[in-house]
Order: C-alpha cells, then sequence, then structure tokens
C-alpha cells in the first residue's frame, strides 16, 4: 500500500512517526475523511475546506494550498487504484523536543502530513437494515466544530454504546441531542426533519450539508435545532450521517424501536437521493 508522508508518496512500512511527534503527545492535530465512488472523489472542496477552516482555528500553518492537497489525495487514489474507498488524512503540529504545551515556532517545527487509501464498497445491505443506538451524555469539549484528532471523548462513548449492546453512541447534554460518537444525528417527526444546528457543539457534517440539500430538493421541511432524548425516544424515524455511513437508519435506541423499527420512508429518499449523486 502507497501512502502520503509529507510531501512523498512512499511504502505503507516506510513511514516513521517521531515519538516526540505533538500528535502523538498532544493529539496536537487535524484530520478529514473523504470518499471516493468509482475513482472520483465526492465531496473533496468541502472536505478540504473544513481542513483549512480547522488549521486555521488551531494556527496551524498548512504546508501546502488546497489545490496541491487535492492534487495529492487524487495521487494517492489512483496510484493505490482505489474504485470505492476511503481516505483518510491528517496533519500534525510536528516533532518538537523537549516536550512543551506552548505553540513550537512554526518556523522551526514542520507539521507532519500523512493519508492512506483503503477500498471500502458501500453497504447497501447494512443501509436498508440500519443500526441500534444507547444514548451515552456528551463529556467532550466545547470546540467539537474541530475535526481534532484527539477523539478520547467520542471513543470512550463509543465504547459505552458498544458494552451497552449497541452500534453507535448518541449523545446528550443535558438532555439535548449533540451528534453521534461518529456522525451526525437525525429525527423524523410528523414529517419535519430535525438535526442540531452547526455551532462549537457538534461537527459540521459534508453529509450533512448533501442530506440538508436533498430534503430540500425533495420538499421535506428540515428544522436545525436542538431536539431533547424524549423527543427522540418518539421519533417516528431516526438516522445518523457521515462520510463513511452516509444516511445510516437507526432503528432501536437503548433496546426500544424507533417508529415501526424498521428503515422509514423519509431515510429512504435521503438514501436515493445521496446514491444518485455519487453513482
Ligand atoms: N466522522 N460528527 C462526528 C463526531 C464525526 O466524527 C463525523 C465524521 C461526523 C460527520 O461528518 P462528515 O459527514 O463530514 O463525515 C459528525 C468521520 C467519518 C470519522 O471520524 O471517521
Amino acid at each position: 500500500m502507497k501512502v502520503i508522508w509529507n510531501d512523498k508518496i512512499v511504502d505503507r512500512n516506510e513511514v516513521k512517526i517521531d515519538m516526540e511527534d505533538r500528535g502523538y503527545q498532544f493529539a496536537d492535530g487535524i484530520y478529514d475523511v473523504v470518499r471516493a465512488y468509482n475513482g472520483k472523489f465526492f465531496t473533496l472542496d468541502e472536505h478540504v475546506d473544513r481542513f483549512f477552516r480547522g488549521a486555521c482555528q488551531t494556527d496551524l500553518e498548512l504546508p501546502f494550498s488546497k489545490e496541491e492537497l487535492k492534487e495529492r489525495l487524487t495521487t494517492l487514489i489512483k496510484i493505490n487504484q482505489i474504485d470505492t474507498g476511503n481516505v483518510y488524512f491528517q496533519i500534525t503540529r510536528g516533532i518538537a523536543s523537549p516536550r512543551n504545551h506552548t505553540y513550537p515556532d512554526p518556523e522551526v517545527v514542520a507539521p507532519v502530513f500523512t493519508a492512506s487509501a483503503t477500498v471500502v464498497p458501500r453497504d447497501q445491505e447494512k443501509m436498508n437494515r440500519g443500526i441500534t443506538a444507547s444514548i451515552i451524555p456528551d463529556t467532550r469539549w466545547l470546540h467539537c466544530d474541530i475535526k481534532s484528532i484527539s477523539l478520547l471523548g467520542n471513543i470512550m462513548a463509543k465504547h459505552e454504546a458498544h458494552k451497552n449492546g449497541a452500534d453507535e453512541a448518541v449523545l446528550h447534554r443535558d438532555g439535548a441531542v449533540t451528534e453521534c460518537s461518529s456522525s451526525n444525528m437525525w429525527m423524523v417527526k410528523d414529517g419535519t426533519i430535525y438535526t442540531h444546528p452547526d455551532g462549537n457543539l457538534i461537527l459540521p457534517g459534508v453529509t450533512k450539508i448533501v442530506l440538508l440539500r436533498a430534503a430540500e430538493k425533495a420538499g421535506i421541511p428540515v428544522k436545525e435545532e436542538t431536539f431533547t432524548v424524549e423527543q427522540l425516544k418518539n421519533a417516528d424515524e431516526a438516522f445518523s450521517s457521515s462520510t463513511t455511513i452516509e444516511a445510516m437508519p437507526i432503528i432501536e435506541i437503548d433496546g426500544c424501536p424507533v417508529g415501526s423499527g424498521k428503515k422509514g420512508p423519509i431515510v429512504e429518499k435521503l438514501q436515493q437521493y445521496y446514491l444518485n449523486e455519487v453513482e
């Protein structure tokens, strides 16, 4: 497998990560995940824009332009002959020694960039069947809009959900649903779609942008406003969204069926729209 390591394309096993890389020591870095369908990226501009925004929010000076980054990622999927799959890319603030919380001088310490690509076909069967979820308190920080590589809060929540026998964690702050551990969260009540507004409490999902467009085209009303755990439990449909799972029905929450307990008609419409967009 070929990967990107800084400005080079190298063999996966040639990459050497320094033990004093700030990503390794402080989780001082940002990442993104973008998907390719049939050899072509889907919504690459939106993912790259979010990556650049995250760099700006964290004062991380990127060593490339948006165009250069897009070119490198495109070369990566070509070289690895990725037809349909995921590309993970991240940058850390670089290797700084001795360990010191203060940001190092970017004139002296260069960031470390890596990217890899994996073949991952669409899981249509799972998207039809849906997944189960467990309600978990959102104990993460207050910069959830930054796609930080520091995901301890997210993975702790996912682990709790798994211990409860569920596939995904639906997070809430004081009873208000924010998002899931690795996806945005949606519910449908009386024909209207609800999802948390963007801001510092959720990641502004690229898939969310696509689904909002889909709903508008289909004439389905959407309210980007907070809903409670109670409202979610009484919803007609629930689903989560991300680059890797598209629009995924959530058919059961804490052991109770959501609506009919099967994939609902509104998420089905959004899935159809998504499929048309990517194919
Ligand atoms: N996760 N919220 C969180 C916390 C996420 O980690 C993700 C994506 C999303 C959805 O964002 P998007 O639609 O842009 O993929 C929302 C990626 C896929 C991951 O960490 O693997």
